[in-house]
């Protein structure tokens, strides 16, 4: 059986989604490309590509995805009808927490989808989304975990700030089985968003770092807003108050902890 077959029948063995197909790659440019090529051909909803490197990978804010071997990539096409598409990368975060805690690893997640063990990077998520006149027509959800990246792989300025499922849980989970796991996950929070999307928000707050009222910048681009991190509100925003007690709700961006004691 090809590693694509046994991941669907593995995934479904698990009360998880029914895949419609999968393309599991030793090596690719990017899996999020090359599911958006299958979107756009009319891929139906939960068609899956995976890679165990990749050459192309992406990241959030325009920034690459350092992807070599030791790394699980994956993307899944979605194809929303009634689920709210700017939380589904916080579902998905959500899910990744718990499937790396069928690993024995405890996560937190960063605005708004970092998964982190102890402020090191576990895992990424980029949800891109593509609209027609009749609304949102696909959503590539594309995950780059490192299951047992070695540090040195990683450009130097990375590598403190990575971790690996290996490395936090002595684990060595195959791809195969942190692939059905991370499927199941999706399963299970995908179906909650649209069921009670507040209940996937309020399982994101739950995971999430407590950085309450600490003071934050946040990155987008060259601009950076700096204020207190009040919240993440319903619809996934990051909301924070800046000096003088304005609030803004910001739907991208990078957050990081101001260190200093100052204030504003
Ligand atoms: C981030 O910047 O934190 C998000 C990283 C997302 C990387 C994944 S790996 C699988 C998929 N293919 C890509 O090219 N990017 C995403």
């Amino acid at each position: 059986m090809d590693r694509g077959t046994a991941l669907v029948e593995a995934v479904a063995s698990r009360g998880g989604p029914r895949l419609s197909a999968v393309e599991w790659h030793e090596s690719i440019g990017s899996t999020s490309d090359r599911l958006k090529q299958l979107a756009r051909a009319g891929a139906p909803a939960w068609t899956a590509v995976l890679a165990e490197s990749q050459t192309g990978g992406r990241g959030r804010e325009g920034r690459a995805w350092h992807s070599p071997p030791g790394g699980l990539y994956l993307s899944v096409l979605l194809r929303p009808r009634v689920e709210p598409v700017p939380l589904i990368p916080l579902a998905a975060g959500v899910a990744v927490v718990e499937a790396a805690k069928g690993f024995g690893v405890a996560c937190e997640l960063k605005w708004p989808n970092d998964v982190l063990v102890s402020g090191r990077k576990l895992a990424g998520i980029l949800g891109e989304a593509s609209s027609g006149s009749a609304g949102i027509e696909w959503v590539v959800l594309g995950l780059g975990v490192n299951l047992a990246l070695e540090a040195k792989s990683l450009p130097a300025e990375l590598r403190d700030g990575v971790t690996s499922l290996r490395a936090e849980a002595k684990s060595d989970a195959t791809p195969a089985a942190v692939a059905a796991a991370l499927l199941v996950q999706l399963g299970v929070w995908y179906d909650a968003l649209r069921e009670a999307p507040a209940r996937v928000v309020a399982a994101w707050r739950e995971r999430a770092i407590p950085w309450w009222n600490a003071l934050v910048d946040v990155r987008s681009g060259q601009a950076v807003l700096r204020g207190r991190l009040v919240a993440v509100d319903d619809d996934g925003a990051l909301v924070i108050e800046l000096e003088g007690g304005e609030r803004r709700h910001l739907v991208s961006g990078e957050v990081s902890r101001v260190r200093q004691a100052a204030a504003f």
